[in-house]
């Protein structure tokens, strides 16, 4: 693709998301993107843009030659994956929000990646508006990275704060999440979870080179922890939180895992409320950085697929550090090993 390009979108989903970004790009005309066609499942149904824009016939959109661009923000992963990879067929560049598709399908996207030489972008796939996927891809030597640790999921941190701080019932603080477009139209994916480790394995991938299935990745969910639990934390100035953690041994691999942990109340991960998202980050001789910004809901959401909508205005493409090429990262799930 050109630098500078005339970019014109294939937009697949129209929910949370997908309304969010079309109403984000109504407002960015200086980006000189447009939206061509949007698939959804049901074209009849009313929303708040033209009717005329949108179909429920996916070729439409995968085989139009002026589309140059295909953002997918749905959520079934089986038929996302069906897309990205007819998009790199028909030489599209792919944005995409679906971070359970990309963390199963890792491997084969790198391998499209290599092949066609095409760029696919999820900034939007983990934390949401933090750009932490672009800078731990760019700024972290793999080497020098010592340890992530981070909340990844909004609902959940939704969830324990509101039991924290108004000490409400866990099923009401859930209701209230979904209420406010932040969970998964499925939420068990968010409270056990699932939401989290496909996320974690995106940001391993992108920290360390390491391309690890989710279901190899230890983790649990919020599912067990009631509001006693967070009665007992509060008194011993603890916050309970789930955390996504990744440290670096002294043989060089890598432990990883999502479960939900004590944080001191003055951890920087203490200050990650309701559904913000944070990222500790620790490197070789820079100590300590913190990430910090809403981790769901549209338009923070929008805002990362926006962000990768503009970086392919000027062709970027992850390299994977050449981490994934030359020296991945290794995954051990030997958590005692001291460094
Ligand atoms: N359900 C997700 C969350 C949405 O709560 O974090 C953003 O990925």
């Amino acid at each position: 693709m050109e630098a500078h390009k005339q970019l014109t979108i294939g937009l697949f989903g129209f929910g949370v998301v997908g309304e969010g970004l079309y109403k984000v790009l109504q407002q960015t005309p200086s980006l000189k993107a447009t939206i061509k066609k949007v698939c959804i499942k049901n074209p009849d149904k009313k929303r708040n843009a033209p009717q005329e824009l949108f179909t429920a016939d996916k070729n439409e959109l995968l085989f139009d030659k002026e589309i140059n661009v295909i953002v997918e923000v749905i959520d079934d992963a089986d038929a996302a994956f069906d897309i990205v990879s007819v998009a790199f067929q028909q030489g599209k560049a792919v944005v995409s929000a679906s971070k359970k598709m990309i963390a199963e399908h890792l491997a084969e996207i790198l391998e499209f990646q290599k092949q066609t030489g095409l760029p696919f972008l999820c900034e939007s796939a983990a934390c949401a508006s933090i750009p932490v996927i672009r800078n731990l891809e760019e700024y972290y030597d793999n080497d020098l990275l010592h340890g992530i640790k981070a909340i990844i999921n909004g609902s959940t941190n939704f969830i324990l704060t509101r039991m924290f701080e108004d000490k409400k019932e866990f099923n009401e603080a859930l209701l209230q999440a979904q209420q406010l477009g932040f969970a998964e139209s499925n939420p068990k994916l968010d409270v056990e979870g699932y939401d989290s480790v496909n996320k974690w394995s995106i940001l391993l991938c992108h920290a360390y080179g390491i391309v690890e299935h989710p279901s190899n990745i230890l983790f649990s969910g919020i599912q067990n922890i009631q509001l006693s639990d967070a009665v007992v934390a509060k008194e011993k100035s603890y916050d309970i939180k789930l955390v996504g953690q990744a440290q670096k041994l002294s043989n060089g691999k890598v432990a990883a895992y999502v479960l939900p942990q004590f944080v001191k109340q003055d951890d920087q991960l203490s200050f990650v409320k309701n559904e913000y998202n944070g990222v500790v980050i620790e490197s070789g001789f820079a100590d300590k950085q913190f990430f910090y910004g809403k981790g769901a809901g549209s338009f923070p959401t929008a805002s990362a697929v926006l962000s990768d909508i503009s970086a392919l205005r000027y062709d970027y493409k992850y390299e994977y550090k050449k981490k994934y090429y030359h020296t991945p990262g290794e995954l051990t799930h030997d958590f005692y090993v001291r460094t």
